[in-house]
């Protein structure tokens, strides 16, 4: 973390868990507990259906809502699909795009991911851009090849000042609800590298004013050396993130000096 040029955001995924009953629940627990420091920002992701609840809950606290996905017309016959606007008439914030899952289980291109960007981004919401690599990838040494592909297709047309408002996300695949997560060397190397490609396209002063998140098996007992890498500017995180208790921990951790 850097926090003199950078916010520090820790953002939970909940994906397709919890009811809206549940969602209620456990954002009067969060709520409740939140340390008194305000040094990191903390968004929640949670399914459509609990943005509602979730917005109400949250309005005039300091936990930001995030939904997961956007479709990038502005409205339309698209059986099934949600909106920029639709998201931001709830108070949504921000929302996750490209995540590996949506990539990889519903068919997500780099082309729609860059449509959904610029969706969000006219919408007024903060896009949190995932990429990340797979085993394979990893293995045959193109990592930072294809995240310099993923990074320049997603940001194609964004403007400097529209870059203001990108949270990025390194997550490899292979850390991704495994267990597995990446040494804070590994996270923070690509995060530096992601950093220098934002370098070149936008120059200094926005590439280091961007967020730069891990997100794979993040967890409270790796949050620390994660988040000790000067280019891991917080964490989007899955699993860890569904139990109040220990997405509190985390918070805790990058609400530390
Ligand atoms: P995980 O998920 O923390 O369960 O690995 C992270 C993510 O998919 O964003």
């Amino acid at each position: 973390m850097n926090r003199k040029y950078r916010k520090t955001i820790i953002a939970g995924n909940w994906k397709m868990y919890k009811t809206a009953t549940e969602a209620k629940a456990f954002v009067e627990q969060l709520k409740s507990s939140l340390p008194r420091a305000k040094r990191c920002s903390i968004v929640l992701c949670v399914p459509y259906v609990d943005l509602p609840a979730a917005g109400k809950l949250l309005k005039d606290s300091r936990i930001a809502v995030g939904a997961q996905n956007l479709h990038w017309e502005e409205q339309g016959p698209f059986t099934g699909e949600i909106s920029a606007n639709m998201l931001a008439d709830l108070d949504v914030k921000y929302v996750i795009i490209g995540h590996s899952e949506r990539r990889g289980l519903f068919y997500e291109s780099d082309l729609t991911v860059n449509k959904k960007i610029h969706a969000a981004l006219n919408a007024g919401l903060r896009p949190i851009l995932c990429v990340g690599e797979d085993l394979d990838q990893r293995r045959l040494g193109v990592t930072m090849e294809l995240i310099t592909y993923q990074i320049h297709a997603a940001l194609a047309g964004v403007t400097p000042e529209q870059m203001r408002h990108v949270v990025i996300a390194y997550e490899p695949i292979w850390a991704i609800g495994t267990g597995n997560t990446a040494t804070p060397e590994q996270a923070g190397e690509v995060c530096s590298a992601i950093r220098g490609i934002l370098r070149k396209l936008y120059g200094a002063r926005i590439a280091r004013s961007t967020t730069i998140q891990y997100g794979g098996s993040m967890n409270e007992k790796n949050a620390a050396e994660l988040l000790a890498q000067e280019d891991v500017d917080g964490g989007l995180i899955g699993t860890a993130s569904l139990d109040p208790d220990t997405f509190l921990k985390i918070i805790q951790i990058a609400n530390q000096d």
